[in-house]
């Protein structure tokens, strides 16, 4: 059976979501793209004709998501618009009787995730969510390795990503600038380190943070200069009302130092800002009982490498000997050309991150044919966005506060705001 699924959104993600598609294609004949959406329709017009030129089939053009399920034949949706029209789509698509896979963060606060959670639930409709680091085989191995004790009993998590932008706005992105649009690093970005401490070390209880808005006034500059290694896929997006140069004002945080207690009782320190001038500092690390676990740049194709306290390493392949009954997933394998055992690739980043989107796709069809659950799907992408909001939460309150109360909406004052703005 093939599934049919359309794209809406066809910006930056979007296009490497087409790009996703077309990967997924050399290998796999069960998905087709009907048709693409976006509010502007040279926009959608490029990724259009981008899926037609390599799989020789041009999805239809639509620039209205209700035109759009309302007249296409599909299966399911990609929703992969900013951030404040994930939930929105979603449930119009599920009540539609169709199965989703939305970017992440899977909605714009706890409140439109919980909308989404009920749709799905109610309608049995697939509600899965795009959450990437996770599916790169280096991440697999991390977890296969740290369940399999290579670090003993891990004491705590350091993840550290601060830099600086040079007072630019995130991704050449205005909504990323925005509180109301789930905007800011520590939010925008922070959710995927949330998901991946959450991948690796299991739930966690609670979160105390201090956030700020360091820089208030930011200028809108290229992606060749804020991003050169994406440029290339965001060159065709469109930004409403303003020009390069323009000054835009931040009204997302962009700076959280957050400490996290995990229920295994290790804790982690998260540190995020694009507002560290002169200094640029990335750390991932898990310190155990047995040793220290590095872990590589999602999607950088490197090898983790744990250092024990004797100063010894292992790396590269050795690290598969701790782990002898590790292999990908048979989706991954044949996306991997074949192999079943990794230990490091080396891969140009389109290709990797196509592969990934290929695979996430291929696991949301799976779900909607077995009437399973996908491997992100509302839990986990909840889990994220909590832990994520969480930092917020916190600061706002001055208090610790626990993440199953971020959540459920026992504690939302960040959020309200949000909500209000956005009416829901
Ligand atoms: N997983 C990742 O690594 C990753 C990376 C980048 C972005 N994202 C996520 O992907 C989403 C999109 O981000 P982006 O960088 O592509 O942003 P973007 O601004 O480049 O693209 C969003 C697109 O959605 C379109 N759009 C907005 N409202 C619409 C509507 N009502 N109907 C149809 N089209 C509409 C816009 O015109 C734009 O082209 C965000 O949620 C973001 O967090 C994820």
């Amino acid at each position: 059976m093939t599934f049919k699924i359309a794209l809406v959104g066809c910006g930056g993600m979007g296009r490497r979501h087409a790009h996703g598609y077309i990967e997924l294609r050399k290998y796999f004949d069960t998905v087709e793209m009907m048709a693409v959406c976006d509010v502007h329709h040279d926009v959608a017009a490029t990724v259009a004709s981008e899926i037609g030129e390599a799989t020789g089939s041009t999805p239809d053009i639509y620039t209205d998501f209700d035109e759009m399920i309302a007249k296409a034949d599909l299966d399911g949706v990609a929703i992969v618009t900013s951030t404040p029209m994930h939930h929105r789509f979603a449930i119009k698509a599920m009540n539609a009787g169709l199965h989703v896979i939305t970017e992440k963060p899977m909605g714009l606060t706890l409140k439109a995730c919980r909308q989404m959670r009920d749709v799905s639930k109610a309608t049995g409709n697939v509600m899965a969510v795009a959450e990437n680091y996770r599916r790169d085989p280096m991440n697999r191995l991390t977890r296969a390795l740290i369940e399999a004790g290579a670090i003993g009993t891990p004491y705590f998590a350091l993840d550290i990503g601060v830099g600086s932008s040079n007072g630019a706005v995130m991704h050449s992105t205005v909504w990323r600038a925005k509180k109301e649009q789930a905007g800011g690093a520590p939010l925008d970005a922070g959710v995927h380190n949330a998901d991946m401490l959450l991948y690796l070390l299991g739930g966690a209880n609670t979160v105390f943070a201090e956030t700020t808005i360091n820089e208030k006034q930011r200028t809108l500059r290229p992606m060749s200069e804020v991003a050169p290694g994406l440029a290339a896929m965001y060159d065709h997006r469109k930004e409403d009302g303003f020009s390069i140069g323009d000054t835009v004002e931040q009204t997302a945080v962009d700076t959280a130092f957050a400490v996290i207690r995990f229920k295994s009782g290790a804790i982690g320190q998260l540190l995020m800002t694009d507002t560290s001038h002169g200094q640029s500092l990335g750390v991932s690390t898990i310190s155990g009982s047995e040793g220290t676990m590095y872990r590589p740049r999602s999607r950088s194709g490197e090898s983790p490498r744990i250092v024990r306290g004797d100063g010894s390493e292992v790396t590269g392949d050795a690290l598969l000997d701790l782990v002898p009954d590790f292999e990908l997933d048979d989706i991954t394998s044949t996306l991997w050309n074949g192999v079943k055992q990794i230990s490091s690739y080396d891969m140009d980043f389109r290709e990797i991150d196509s592969k990934i989107l290929a695979y996430e796709y291929l696991d949301m069809v799976q779900a909607a044919e077995t009437g399973g659950q996908p491997e992100v799907g509302p839990q986990e992408g909840m889990d994220a966005l909590a832990l994520a909001y969480a930092l917020m939460e916190s600061s706002v309150s001055g208090l610790p506060v626990s993440i199953e109360d971020v959540a459920e909406g026992r504690v939302s004052k960040f959020q309200d705001d949000i909500d209000a703005e956005m009416g829901i």
